[in-house]
């Protein structure tokens, strides 16, 4: 029997100097520092301020209430999942829906398997679901039934793609048909979804329907757009770069439209010898450009890098909007939100309605940045300007002592200037990466998703894992290696996101439990590791999704946490509620309006394994699916 503390800023007083909440707060930070071990100091002076502070200013939520939050997690925890069905808590319900091959648009394709055309591929969800938004296409209750459901696509299994079956077909074997199948499959889907009077999801064939693919027509903005690195043969002006690719997580805005992160854009290339430019030479050694991982540049040049036209890698790395209501527009790489291998999009309206994008750099050793608007987004959309061009882009350094800088990336300043590579602000954006080392930011464990509670204003960061034993320990990335990833917070100072300055502490440190001596601050009924997508619903549950090694070979999961419940030793009070299905990660998450109909993606089931998940209409390839969740008394999920 777990003993619970609860932390709630509606219950603790604003004067922290007296009152027992104040003291369960700071005893579960002392007994928390206890279990990081090796003597590492955690963080100090976090948790006996921040939630004492008041909830954050800029919130659409209801604050709620003391009793809501004590019994967030009012289901019944599962365990770990083996097997090859979804498995949820008594009480729920889950069902596949729009899985990869699924026509949206044009002439419907039927899914065949191994047999679709690149141009049937075009007219159908693509594969590898990642993250995933749900826009209501009504105000009020109707827009809990209807509206768009944007996915991203992060990458292609060639194997299945071409031929239906498990193993991939020899390079000789590659067409030009082939590679531009897989280029269709990847991208983002939109699509129209309805709930029916039985309660089923279905498509509804729409206008909104849409692929953008790896072959989309886009343009380019901000301060790097039209920069000589973006400049191609193709495009000698640089700011018309086609396609995306590798779409990992994502995040809405507050003016409707979709950001897409292009993550792992490196593999994508072919690179020629030659004789290139110093400065992109350490670009591409940087950014780890080459391997033609999906054999593109067998039959399309615009993946073969040569000497004569390197720029081709630098019009991917970027943050993409897409206005999933305007089917007709052109997507838009927003260049002032930095080039690295985008994972996140957080978006988040400061006080005074500037807004702030925080997103992560996931590879190991790289960094956490954000991106905060020069001006209030309305008065911007006003003038006819987007907000995401025009602002600074920040990187973080967490201190040792607790605190944190959000170090700005701006050419003339902390040493960004024409002596080490960055001429303009152009410089500093095609070359982030390079930037963020020059100004001292903290190499952290691979930084994922970022949410961020709006009843409190923290902000959550998933780390997924740094298996290398020799990589450089910090208080904020405290294992060395960390086989299983943590998740870390902060709150801005002042609650104010546009701030420079932060406080941060270890949410927690994942593992096999914490009795099992690997670090972790988990109990072992909720043991998981590799954290990757993460999202705080309305009410505050922080559900934490996976992505890689799981304790005893389990199959990856979605857990939530309670974080206004800290047990006798600082964990989060944390249940499992999915697990999935052999050989998959599970990606993307939100709800409906009214938090009672999630949506989760299941990506790349029977990845090395067997699988014939979601084996629908008896087909039996393994397709990545969006999986519906319901509670069967109508209740909201998680409650
Ligand atoms: Fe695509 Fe970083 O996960
Ligand atoms: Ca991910
Ligand atoms: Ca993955
Ligand atoms: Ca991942």
């Amino acid at each position: 029997m777990t003993t619970y503390i609860d932390i709630d800023p509606d219950e603790i007083s604003d004067n922290p100097t007296e009152g027992p909440d104040f003291a369960d707060v700071a005893a579960a930070r002392a007994s928390r520092r206890g279990l990081i071990g090796g003597g590492m100091a955690l963080a100090a002076g976090f948790l006996t301020t921040p939630l004492l502070a008041g909830p954050a200013a800029a919130t659409t939520n209801a604050p709620t209430t003391a009793a809501l939050r004590r019994h967030l997690l009012g289901f019944e925890a599962i365990g770990p999942g083996y097997g090859n069905e979804v498995v949820v808590p008594p009480g729920y319900t889950a069902r596949a829906f729009v899985p990869w091959g699924t026509p949206i648009s044009g002439n419907f394709p039927e899914f065949r398997p191994g047999e679709n055309s690149a141009a049937d591929q075009e007219h159908q969800v693509g594969m590898h679901h990642d993250g995933m938004h749900y826009f209501p296409l009504h105000k009020g209750p109707r827009g809990n039934e209807h509206g768009l459901l944007v996915i991203n696509h992060e990458y292609t299994a060639e194997d299945l793609l071409h031929t239906g079956v498990a193993g991939v077909p020899p390079v000789s074997a590659w067409t030009a048909e082939m590679v531009a199948k897989s280029q269709a499959a990847h991208g983002v889907s939109v699509i129209e979804v309805r709930r029916t009077a039985g309660g089923e999801w279905v498509v509804v064939p729409s206008r909104f329907n849409r692929r953008v693919t790896a072959n989309t027509p886009m343009a380019a903005s901000g301060p790097a757009a039209g920069h000589r690195l973006l400049r191609t043969a193709a495009d000698p002006i640089g700011r018309s770069p086609i396609g995306t690719v590798n779409n990992c997580s994502m995040g809405p805005t507050p003016w409707g439209t979709y950001l897409t992160c292009e993550e792992n854009f490196q593999g994508y290339f072919a690179v020629e010898s030659g004789d290139y430019p110093a400065e992109v030479q350490t670009l591409m050694s940087r950014y780890g450009v080459g391997g033609d991982r999906f054999r593109w540049a067998t039959h399309d040049d615009r993946f073969r890098v040569t000497a004569a036209d390197p720029n081709e890698p630098h019009r991917f790395g970027w943050i993409v909007e897409i206005d999933p209501f305007d089917p007709h527009s052109r997507p838009i790489k927003r260049t002032a939100l930095g080039r690295f291998k985008h994972e996140s999009a957080y978006v988040h309206t400061s006080r005074g309605g500037r807004v702030v994008v925080y997103s992560g750099d996931d590879q190991a050793g790289e960094h956490v940045y954000k991106f905060v608007s020069s001006d209030n987004w309305h008065a911007a959309r006003a003038r006819g300007r987007s907000p995401l061009d025009e602002g600074t882009l920040y990187v973080a350094r967490f201190n040792e002592d607790g605190s944190g800088d959000w170090l700005p990336l701006v050419q003339g300043r902390h040493g960004l200037d024409a002596g080490a590579g960055f001429a303009d602000q152009g410089d500093v954006l095609v070359k982030t990466r390079l930037a963020a080392s020059v100004v001292g930011a903290t190499r952290m464990d691979r930084p994922e998703w970022v949410a961020m509670d709006t009843n409190t204003g923290l902000v959550y960061l998933t780390l997924t894992n740094n298996t290398s034993s020799s990589k450089q320990e910090n208080a904020a990335n405290p294992r060395v290696p960390n086989r299983w990833g943590h998740i870390i917070r902060w709150r801005e100072s002042g609650d104010d996101h546009t701030s420079t300055r932060f406080e941060w502490d270890l949410f927690v440190l994942a593992g096999q439990g914490r009795d099992s001596g690997d670090g972790s601050t988990v109990p072992a009924e909720a043991a998981f590791g590799s954290p990757d997508g993460l999202w705080c619903d309305a009410d505050g549950r922080v559900w934490i999704q996976t992505d890689g090694a799981q304790p005893a070979g389990a199959n990856d999961q979605m857990l939530a946490a309670n974080p206004y419940r800290r047990d006798a030793h600082g964990a989060p009070e944390i249940k499992r509620f999915l697990t999935g299905v052999a050989g998959c990660e599970v990606t993307g998450v939100i709800t409906t309006p009214d938090q009672r109909t999630m949506f989760v993606n299941l990506q790349h089931p029977g990845e090395g394994v067997p699988s014939t998940w979601p084996h629908l209409d008896g087909i039996t390839t393994p397709r990545s699916a969006t999986v519906v969740i319901t509670k069967d008394d109508g209740g909201i999920i998680g409650s």
